[in-house]
């Protein structure tokens, strides 16, 4: 980096202002003389410094440049291999007391970790530029929206902080102006200058073996050392958005969710939006770019990751996106299945962790039917199909901003967000959950939410496959006690009365006997969301089962799908000794919150036992 953009003296007049912007100067100037970097550049958020970053990245060996004629202006990073999805064993929720980040968070009192971590972070930044990174979560100045500002050696974090939020002067301002903000702190932790005073060579994807993803509720700051990927990394995103968003929104009363978010338009053209929330890589990207099957239902995209929801003045529960782009699950996305996203990333996207075909693009599993014959894998080792070995790491993925997606809404930018319908809830279940259940009241939905199961993804480390309980689909998310976040969610039930969004369940991956998928999925899910618009208009039929509403016989347009009769019995399958098993299994797993699990959940559960039998 050659040219160092000095932060310019603040201009605001109040006094006010003076101590903002004061008070971020202090933070960067101790941050700096605790990390000893060579430089500190203040980034503005423009295409000038976006271009500056992408040359440096590309001058180190970093990234690489992807063939202009097919993939203009983007590039592939290859990661550490031990550096590749989120470190959910180093996270930590550091509140004052033990009880406060609940049983499942790792939890370490707050100044034992600032200590272990101001001792990680003394030099860390040594033979590096620091980047001074202020963003904006959600439209600069909207209602919803909150500021941050992130500090990192990383240009590769600063590039993709560019296309997730808002970076620049105009979060600033707002910072010089005496908004809040959330401090986030960054380090790949890897000096280029040891303690001798040598200087070593960078290598390309620096991290260190020591990972904290270190969140501290009360003071609204972010520490995280020692990985450069994703969640790990763009703070803005999870440890921002999710983990301290939530404990802020508790204190304000609203919603901070691991929700992706969307309008649907109906054939007489009555809009409905939707919110859903569904465990990492279990299908929100998709269905947040859903492409209708059915003539005169249209999909369009708000959200695909995050939704923060705040009662609006009219009672009604109103919701924006708070992030500028999609850091999407590449493999598995194809035209066939998400053409919306095949089209955003048609260039300015970039790639980590994706397969290099010979030509300089972008390849992975499920992108075509048919591997290339030859590819440089992830690894950047060389590849041919049939060597047992993904060609692409099953996490890899794609940073874009949400304005190059052909079906993002007109409103997507809106400064109050748009009101809320319907929440949907769901997992990757192959067994016992049926495709759609409608939820009897919002209570019922809390219950719903509390009590979802998936199996493990690739999106973090862990053992693919194995049934974990992911409630809301925030057990990595949520900054505080679960059990509390589920109180708090009945509170602002209870303040929405009868303006509450009608909640549901769903769930694509359920399998049959023969272990296919029994629902087709994709673009066909938006069958799944006629029968909630329905719902929501109180048209469509339902029928009572055990576990909530589930459309009545021929309620759910099946026209033109494959999907047999006996398919449709066994989607909807409810076997009362399985779901016995399954409420065995949640009162055990209250068990663990102890008394801090609300009533009426231990009432919901209590009543689902009755109607099981
Ligand atoms: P994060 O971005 O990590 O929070 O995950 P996500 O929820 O956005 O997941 P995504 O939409 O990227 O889906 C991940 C995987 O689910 C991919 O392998 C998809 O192919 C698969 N998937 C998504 N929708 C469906 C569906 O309707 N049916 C089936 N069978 N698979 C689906
Ligand atoms: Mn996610
Ligand atoms: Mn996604």
């Amino acid at each position: 980096m050659t040219i160092i953009h000095e932060r310019p003296r603040a201009e605001t007049t109040t006094s006010q202002g003076d101590d903002a912007a004061g008070a971020l100067r202090a933070w960067v100037d101790q941050v700096a003389a605790l990390t000893q970097p060579d430089h500190v550049v203040w980034c503005d958020g423009t295409d000038r410094e976006r271009h500056e970053i992408t040359q440096t990245l590309l001058d180190e060996g970093k990234l690489i440049r992807l063939n202009g004629e097919y993939r203009p202006g983007s590039y592939l990073a290859r990661s550490d291999p031990a550096d590749v999805a989120r470190v959910e064993s180093r996270t930590f929720i550091c509140s004052k007391r033990r009880e406060d980040a609940g049983p499942t968070n790792n939890w370490v009192e707050p100044g034992e970790m600032k200590r272990e971590l101001i001792e990680h972070f003394d030099g860390a930044m040594r033979g590096r530029t620091m980047y001074v990174v202020p963003f904006s979560m959600g439209p600069v100045g909207g209602r919803l929206s909150k500021l941050g500002v992130e500090l990192t050696d990383s240009a590769y974090v600063v590039l993709n902080m560019h296309i997730m939020t808002r970076v620049g002067s105009a979060a600033l301002a707002q910072i010089d102006a005496g908004d809040d903000w959330v401090k986030a702190l960054h380090s790949v932790g890897a000096p280029l200058i040891d303690e001798a005073g040598v200087r070593h060579d960078d290598v390309l994807w620096p991290s260190s073996p020591d990972k904290y993803i270190s969140h501290f509720p009360e003071d609204r700051e972010i520490w995280s050392f020692g990985s450069g990927y994703g969640g790990n990394a763009l703070l803005g995103k999870k440890s921002f958005a999710l983990r301290i968003a939530s404990v802020i929104a508790r204190d304000e009363g609203w919603l901070a969710e691991h929700m992706l978010l969307i309008k649907l338009t109906n054939p007489v053209g009555r809009t409905f939006h939707i919110a859903a929330a569904f465990p990492s890589a279990c299908g929100k990207t998709n269905l947040a770019m859903l492409r209708s099957t059915l003539p005169g239902w249209s999909v369009e995209t708000l959200g695909d990751d995050i939704a923060w929801l705040r009662q609006g003045e009219d009672g009604r529960l109103w919701a924006i996106n708070p992030e500028a782009g999609f850091f999407g699950v590449a493999p598995g996305t194809a035209a066939a299945t998400n053409p919306n996203a095949m089209e955003t990333i048609w260039g300015n996207t970039v790639f980590t962790n994706a397969a290099l075909t010979d030509d300089g693009d972008i390849w992975w599993e499920g992108m075509t039917k048919h591997a290339p014959e030859h590819l440089t894998d992830w690894t950047g080792a060389s590849w041919k199909p049939g060597l047992g070995r993904p060609a692409a790491h099953p996490n890899a993925r794609f940073t874009v901003a949400a304005a190059q997606c052909p079906s993002i809404a007109d409103d997507w930018e809106a400064h109050d967000g748009v009101p809320l319908d319907a929440i949907v809830f769901g997992g990757r279940r192959a067994s016992n959950v049926p495709l759609v259940v409608e939820a009897r009241d919002w209570e019922h939905g809390v219950f719903i939410g509390a009590t979802v199961a998936s199996e493990q993804t690739a999106a973090a480390e862990g053992a693919v496959g194995e049934l974990r309980r992911d409630p809301f689909a925030m057990l990595p998310f949520c900054g505080y006690n679960m059990a509390d976040y589920w109180g708090h969610w009945l509170a602002v039930g209870e303040r929405l009365g009868d303006r509450a969004p009608a909640v549901f369940n769903v769930n694509w991956f359920r399998k049959g006997e023969d272990g296919r998928f029994l629902w087709p999925g994709f673009g066909e899910n938006i069958r799944v969301l006629k029968w909630i618009a329905e719902r929501l208009e109180g048209e469509g039929a339902a029928s009572e089962s055990p576990l909530g509403l589930v459309p009545a016989a021929g309620a759910l347009d099946l026209d033109g799908t494959d999907v047999t009769d006996s398919d449709l019995d066994a989607l909807f399958a409810v076997d009362p000794a399985a779901w016995n098993a399954e409420a065995d299994l949640t009162e055990q797993y209250f068990a663990t919150f102890g008394d801090r699990v609300p009533a009426p959940l231990r009432r919901q559960l209590a009543q689902l036992r009755r109607r099981l039998g």
